[in-house]
């Protein structure tokens, strides 16, 4: 054999040994997951509002958490920093360095906006806050883009009401594959 070939013989001898260690360490992997189990693991909330979960949030709750738990990246009201690629949430349309508008006036859905704080907000410490503090801060949010009033609140039935903006100027797939039903 040549040195080259033992070498890959070596480096194949260690994958496979690899391979099998892993699969004893991993729970009933090649199992088909039930549809019904799968949709009961899905974290997927559709502007309709189904997928949201029960549940709802004041905008000073929401007030509450943001200062605690955004605002040191995102700003007091929401300006971002885009020199960091710090998203924009708050504010009127087309800010002048033009390549982000703010999340308040290019999100169509107030329900995506949910969807994105519960799954991957703060960075550092995803998937911990409540489903209440995610309803209050996402009004939170909405209220600095002046979509809610001070004393608002929403909630699983109310969220889907929230009318985005950007609705009107950018086209949603969502909307031409519902008018096909
Ligand atoms: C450590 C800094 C940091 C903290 C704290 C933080 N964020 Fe963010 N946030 C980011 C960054 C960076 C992005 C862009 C991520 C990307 O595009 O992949 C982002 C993206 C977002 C977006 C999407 C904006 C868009 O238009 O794409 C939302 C909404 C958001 N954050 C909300 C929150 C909320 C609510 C909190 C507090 C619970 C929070 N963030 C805390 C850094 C932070």
């Amino acid at each position: 054999m040549s040195s080259r070939k033992q070498i890959l013989h070596v480096i194949a001898i260690g994958f496979l040994a690899a391979n099998r260690v892993a699969a004893e360490d991993t729970p009933a992997l090649g199992q088909t997951i039930p549809i019904e189990e799968l949709a009961g693991l899905s974290t997927t909330v559709y502007p309709d509002g189904e997928g949201l979960p029960p549940g709802s949030g004041t905008v000073q709750a929401g007030k509450v958490v943001y200062e605690d738990q955004c605002s040191v990246c995102h700003g007091a009201n929401g300006e971002g920093n885009m020199n960091m690629y710090i998203p924009i949430l708050a504010g009127t349309g087309k800010p002048d360095h033009g390549f982000h508008w703010s999340t308040g006036h290019s999100w169509p859905y107030a329900t995506s906006l949910f969807e994105y704080i519960r799954t991957a907000m703060p960075p550092f410490n995803p998937k911990e806050l409540s489903t209440e503090e995610v309803y209050a801060v996402t009004a939170y949010i909405l209220h600095m883009n002046g979509f809610l009033p001070e004393d608002g609140e929403v909630g699983k039935s109310t969220l889907p009401d929230i009318r985005m903006p950007s609705q009107d100027y950018t086209s949603s797939k969502w909307e031409k594959e519902e008018s096909q039903y």
